[in-house]
């Protein structure tokens, strides 16, 4: 058996219910790419909403980190990880969790205790040493020697704000001989699992909060373990990688050693591609947020592949797929469902590069006599196709250098302006324009107008999203809403829309917008001259619309459902009847 199915069955064994892997795009959080921990779509039941299967959870769930790709061709980075993990909301503590990870790491995956080693928090002005996690290591046959106190490495949060907490990482040593002291900087001793007390919650100005309940977070990294439990200094000749590496291998008529790099971010890039376009948010290769990832994978591979000599125009990369769906499919359902799909997509961009590809590397020595300028590398991007790694790396081969924050700036430039062009299907969220989305979209501004009376001026909307049947809408708010909250607020809209309210439409600069008071959720993502939407002195927006004439069309006005989206983030879903 696999340690997947081993950790799942010991955390089912212990009362915990298994819970699918969420998607690696994440379904209600627009401020992430991908999810890059276990923990992440649970945020709002470490936040304390009831979760519909109980307070004992585990799953795997599959991550995605891509903020430092040049890293990928070592023997231990990943873009796509799976993350195994268990999950108290509430529920037991740090007892019952150090106990059942040590029982599940020594008597089911057989590692001898004294292989093992942890860290845990030494405490700070805020937080006390975690005395307790230190006892109950020493209580199960952990030596002194064997625990090291960090105040840095033992407190958990992702990326800013959020939930979080002291941490008890545990370590596993992958040489023959085991040190009597524990060196947590020493790299033979690697992290295989970390378990976080979510007791806290940090605010974005940095406020600590204790939560409503006490949590547990683990996190396991299966591709590391299954690495060290094998017995490999190279996380790709475990049974993980093994077989993509042979096929690799195998196609380009090569041997591993000596082209490890180019067969590492091969079979690295490719199975993340094959996860990102099989997922259910239907991600393409484009030339922004995840599908410009999804791009700079697919043809980061496709480079790495031409080193190798493989004949690009094979189906090299269609067998490397399939292995990896087959190999993942019986685990995720979406890999079955979207097996042609991401075939296809697969294809089509490799396609696409490949016709562009030797113009740029001609236009790339034609400029590489000297360093290459922000502007140029965009121009190699914007015109050839080319993600910046590739010019990165190809530069490296001549000993030039290139100006990547210039390249970062002309991007961020070019991404705004995109944005800009479906500014108005963004803020609106519109799957649709019908009569029934139009007054939907209206309604999302009756809504969001109302919040601010009801509940609190400071209330944003960070999202939004209509279909014919309901609108849904996502604002900044630090509470549940009370029923009485969400009473006047539909009590509020209803009045609005009897009313009979004017909806007027203008046009105008956009920092006159700003001035004259315009509600607006990304200004970055407009244009200069925008247009504005006001509704009587009720509401006024920078939108793209489309909007219905007037409040009295809307009908009546309902909310269906309010509930926590991520951190600091409600949503609402409200039809109109
Ligand atoms: N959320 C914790 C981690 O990712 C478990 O390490």
């Amino acid at each position: 058996m696999n340690l997947k199915d081993m950790f799942i069955n010991f955390f089912v064994s212990k009362g915990h219910k298994q819970i699918p892997s969420a998607p690696v795009v994440p379904e209600n959080d627009p401020s992430v790419l991908f999810n890059t921990a276990g923990m992440q779509p649970l945020i709002p039941y470490l936040m304390g909403e009831t979760h519909p299967y109980g307070t004992r959870l585990c799953d795997y769930q599959k991550c995605v980190r891509t903020n430092d790709l040049e890293s990928i061709g070592d023997t231990t980075h990943h873009t796509f990880f799976e993350m195994l993990g268990n999950w108290s909301l509430g529920d037991y503590f740090k007892d019952e969790s150090i106990s059942w990870s040590f029982e599940f790491l020594t008597k089911k995956l057989n590692i001898p205790v004294d292989k093992l080693a942890v860290t845990v928090f030494a405490g700070n002005d805020i937080i006390p040493f975690d005395e307790e996690s230190y006892n109950k290591w020493l209580s199960l046959g952990i030596k002194e020697s064997k625990i090291a106190k960090t105040v840095e490495d033992n407190f958990w949060i992702a990326g800013e704000s959020g939930p979080c907490g002291p941490d008890t990482e545990i370590f596993y040593y992958k040489g023959e001989k085991v040190p009597d002291v524990f060196n947590p900087e020493d790299d033979m001793w690697v992290e295989i699992w970390n378990n976080v007390f979510m007791q806290f919650y940090k605010d974005k100005d940095g406020n600590v909060t204790e939560l409503p309940k006490k949590n547990v977070d683990t996190g396991m990294g299966v591709e590391r373990t299954v690495a060290v439990l094998e017995g490999v200094n190279d996380n790709y000749k475990s049974s993980i990688w093994n077989d993509v590496i042979s096929l690799i291998s195998n196609i380009s008529n090569l041997p591993y050693g000596g082209n490890e790099k180019s067969m590492r971010v091969i079979a690295d890039h490719i199975r993340t591609a094959v996860f990102i376009s099989a997922d259910p948010a239907g991600i393409k290769p484009s030339n922004t947020d995840q599908g410009y990832i999804l791009r700079r994978l697919i043809r980061r591979a496709i480079r790495y592949a031409k080193k190798l000599n493989i004949d690009i125009n094979s189906d090299w990369e269609e067998k490397i797929a399939k292995l990896i769906l087959d190999k993942y499919k019986s685990y995720y359902k979406e890999l079955e469902d979207n097996y042609n799909v991401v075939l296809e997509v697969l294809k089509n961009e490799k396609i696409k590069f490949n016709r562009t590809l030797e113009k740029g590397l001609r236009e790339f020595m034609r400029v590489a006599d000297k360093d290459i300028d922000g502007v140029t590398a965009f121009h190699l991007f914007d015109t050839y196709g080319f993600p910046i790694e590739l010019t990165i790396e190809l530069a490296e081969e001549r000993n030039i250098k290139v100006d990547v924050d210039g390249f970062k700036n002309k991007f961020k430039e070019h991404q705004e302006l995109s944005r800009t062009a479906s500014a108005g299907k963004f803020k609106g969220g519109l799957a649709g324009n019908g009569e029934i989305e139009t007054k939907y979209h209206t309604a999302t501004h009756l809504l969001n107008a109302a919040l601010k009376v009801v509940v609190s001026k400071d209330v944003h909307q960070k999202g939004s999203n209509i279909t014919s049947e309901r609108m849904r809408f996502d604002f900044s708010c630090d509470h549940k809403l009370s029923d009485e909250e969400k009473q006047k607020t539909e009590e509020l809209v209803n009045k609005w829309i009897q009313e009979s309210i004017e909806v007027k439409c203008d046009e105008m600069k956009k920092e006159d917008a700003i001035k004259s008071g315009a509600e607006c959720m990304f200004i970055e993502k407009y244009p200069d001259i925008v247009t504005v939407y006001s509704i009587g002195d009720v509401s006024k927006e920078l939108c793209g619309g489309p909007h219905v004439k007037n409040t009295s069309e809307l009908g009546k006005f309902r909310i269906i459902k309010e509930e926590a989206s991520s951190a600091g983030v409600r949503r609402i879903k409200a039809v109109l009847e």
